[in-house]
């Protein structure tokens, strides 16, 4: 069966374990892993900006051996109207894996029922799981592991990053908390199967608008911009008491260290003391994407094979 990641509890808790388990190694011997090794190409598409996703998807998908096609939607005809099934059943043939950054999540799963290949989520108006794997394996580099861990995120309750936090963090085990204005917070189901997740891990979900609440001892502080992608010019005067700044920092525990998905706002969301201060994780955060969807891919591709073993029910 075709294994797809279009959300972060695609994968279950001993599957992250695993994806988390074979990137730090992969990133130990980051040159020593070629399963695309042909070269098989993995088709790469954007319909928004990106940074770090396209170039960890390019340059891993290179040391595995295989080949990236990159895509923006302005140069394909998706961006003309094609239909997303008709661009699925077009890619299958000619592909090993789809990753696609897109709007509404029903285009991505559109995608990924239209197609016999992997189809990985590299961002959605709704989740950002890729990220969310490299922040993992960010924690545990710095914490030793994940499971009882808290991870604060301040802001933007109802983005992308807000909801992949709670489901993968709560997948990993940790105590993941949202702080952020009572008015924006984060979509009630994704909420509700985050608790449902976290009853069945150890962990726990919280969500408040108290921010020095929500900072208390924390073992992580993550943050992203307050206004995303398709969002520009919307008011963003009630996420301020939010800023993840000195003062916030100093709530949260003493070895706690600071996440941020970048491209990051000094003096909106981060203040640059703590972006660029000894708590800041958000460069080897950055290089995570790499090794983290390397990873993810390997894994997808192996448990897509025929013959492999079957996913979750
Ligand atoms: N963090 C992240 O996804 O960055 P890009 O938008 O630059 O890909
Ligand atoms: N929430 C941000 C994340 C950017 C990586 C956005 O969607 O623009």
């Amino acid at each position: 069966m075709v294994r797809h990641f279009l959300r972060d509890d695609d994968l279950t808790p001993a599957e992250q374990a695993e994806v988390l388990e074979l990137a730090a190694v992969m990133k130990r011997d980051r040159f020593g892993y070629r399963p695309l090794e042909g070269p098989r190409t993995v088709a790469v598409l954007f319909d928004k900006p990106s940074t770090r996703t396209r170039i960890s998807f390019a340059v891993g998908i290179a040391e595995l051996g295989g080949h990236a096609l990159v895509l923006d939607a302005g140069t394909s005809q998706l961006g003309r109207g094609e239909s997303i099934a008709d661009t699925a059943r077009v890619l299958e043939r000619q592909v090993g894996a789809i990753v696609w950054r897109t709007s509404a999540q029903e285009r991505i799963e559109e995608m990924a029922a239209g197609t016999s290949v992997p189809v990985v989520n590299a961002l959605t108006d709704l989740f950002h799981p890729c990220q969310i794997l490299a922040d993992l394996q960010t924690v545990a580099e710095a914490k030793g592991g994940l499971k009882g861990l808290t991870l604060a995120y301040f802001g933007d309750g109802a983005n992308n990053m807000a909801h992949s936090y709670l489901l993968g963090c709560a997948t990993a085990g940790m105590h993941v908390r949202i702080g952020a204005p009572a008015a924006l917070p984060p979509e009630p189901a994704i909420v509700a199967r985050a608790e449902e997740i976290a009853a069945s891990t150890g962990g726990s979900v919280t969500v408040t608008s108290d921010a020095a609440r929500a900072a208390a001892g924390a073992d992580v502080l993550a943050t992203d911009t307050w206004v995303s992608m398709g969002q520009e010019g919307k008011d963003t005067s009630l996420y301020e008491p939010y800023a993840v700044d000195e003062a916030l920092l100093s709530r949260a525990d003493g070895e706690a260290i600071v996440l941020h998905c970048l491209p990051a706002y000094r003096g909106k969301e981060i203040s640059a003391a703590v972006l660029d201060g000894p708590r800041s994780a958000v460069w080897n955060e950055a290089e995570n994407r790499l090794h983290a969807q390397k990873a993810l891919l390997t894994w997808l591709l192996q448990r897509s094979e025929p013959g492999a073993e079957s996913g979750p029910e």
